[in-house]
């Protein structure tokens, strides 16, 4: 069988497609490399098929889809802050690039459609954990864009039978997670402040709580939503760790496992952030049998190696 993994030169998706190719299946990914590297692809160049393009062009979308069992549309213009600096362009990408995604699915004959989703959607909703029959409130163009290709994949399961399935990952991190990209995420820049002999910037008091979830469980979920055999029609599913953890103490841990002295340094809190987060992952482990095998401080421990062999520390 064939899969075809969109942005599976990106940090997630590239363990998606190592993941796959373990597990027997033939993979081609689809990534114009904006944010995604060659390099992420390294242990599996030889296996992997590798198309340079972009979820914008109709044109390369179909033919990257043709012959696939499953696509995992992972591409995206990931980042809340980028959305709120370029609006536009997190819309062309992340909505119309994920309509050009179902689209090619359809005109393909592609079994399953599986969309990477975020935790953005819930915005600042005080209910926790979020589960996902809760009203979405986003609160930056990303999850406005994300939540867009959620709507057109229930549509497209409901009028034209691709069935598709979205799945809200929660705060992924782990091995290949950019930290030098402006935009880094939380867990990239605390290890290279700490690997790097500086202190980490923390915005906010530092209260405000995550859902971590290492890269090879949202793998597992993510896999498990391509290949479970009854119809999803489009269901919203949560992929996350399921604790929550303050910033405070996750830069405690980091700290801790590289050995670092440096405090964090507090700025002002971020546009577009949100206060609190937690998933309820009931849902998931109902229709995928989907379970995080991974706690915090052990997924830390597992990706501290990668940033530590990057700065040669
Ligand atoms: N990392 C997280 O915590 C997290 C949380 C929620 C959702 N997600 C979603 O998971 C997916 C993967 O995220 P990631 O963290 O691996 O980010 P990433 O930036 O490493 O991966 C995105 C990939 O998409 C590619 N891409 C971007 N624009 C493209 C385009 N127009 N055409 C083709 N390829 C394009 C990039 O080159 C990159 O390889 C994204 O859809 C993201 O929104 C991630």
């Amino acid at each position: 069988m064939r899969a075809l993994v969109t942005g599976g030169a990106g940090f997630i998706g590239s363990h998606l497609v190592e993941a796959l190719l373990a597990r027997g299946w033939r993979v081609r990914v689809l990534d114009n490399l904006a944010t995604g590297r060659k390099a992420n692809l390294k242990r599996v160049e030889r296996r992997a098929e590798l198309r340079i393009g972009d979820v914008r062009s109709e044109r390369a979308t179909l033919t990257a889809a043709r012959g696939c069992a499953v696509v995992f549309h992972l591409a995206a213009m990931g980042s809340v802050p980028r959305s709120v600096a370029e609006p536009q362009y997190a819309h062309d990408v992340n909505a119309t690039g994920t309509l050009n995604v179902l689209n090619a699915a359809r005109e393909a004959g592609v079994g399953r459609v599986v969309l990477a989703s975020t935790s953005a959607i819930y915005g600042d909703v005080a209910a926790l954990p979020k589960r996902e029959d809760l009203k979405p409130q986003p609160l930056s163009p990303y999850a406005v864009s994300k939540l867009a290709g959620e709507h057109y994949a229930k549509v497209y399961a409901d009028l034209y039978g691709v069935d598709t399935v979205c799945l809200r990952y929660f705060n992924v991190y782990g091995p290949r997670q950019d930290p030098l990209s402006e935009y880094a995420a939380v867990v990239p820049r605390f290890f290279s402040a700490a690997i790097g002999g500086r202190r980490a910037v923390i915005y906010g008091d530092g209260g405000q709580t995550r859902d971590f979830t290492f890269v090879l469980d949202c793998v597992e979920g993510t896999i498990r939503a391509g290949t479970v055999g009854t119809l999803l029609r489009g269901v919203v599913l949560n992929i996350a760790g399921g604790r929550r953890t303050d910033l405070n103490r996750l830069h405690a841990i980091i700290r801790g496992l590289c050995g670092s002295r440096h405090e964090a340094r507090h700025a002002p809190p971020r546009a577009g952030d949100i206060r609190h987060s937690l998933a309820s992952i009931a849902r998931a482990g109902r229709i995928l049998g989907f379970r995080p095998h991974y706690g915090l401080a052990d997924g830390l421990r597992e990706t501290y190696p990668w940033y530590a062999a990057r700065n040669g520390a």
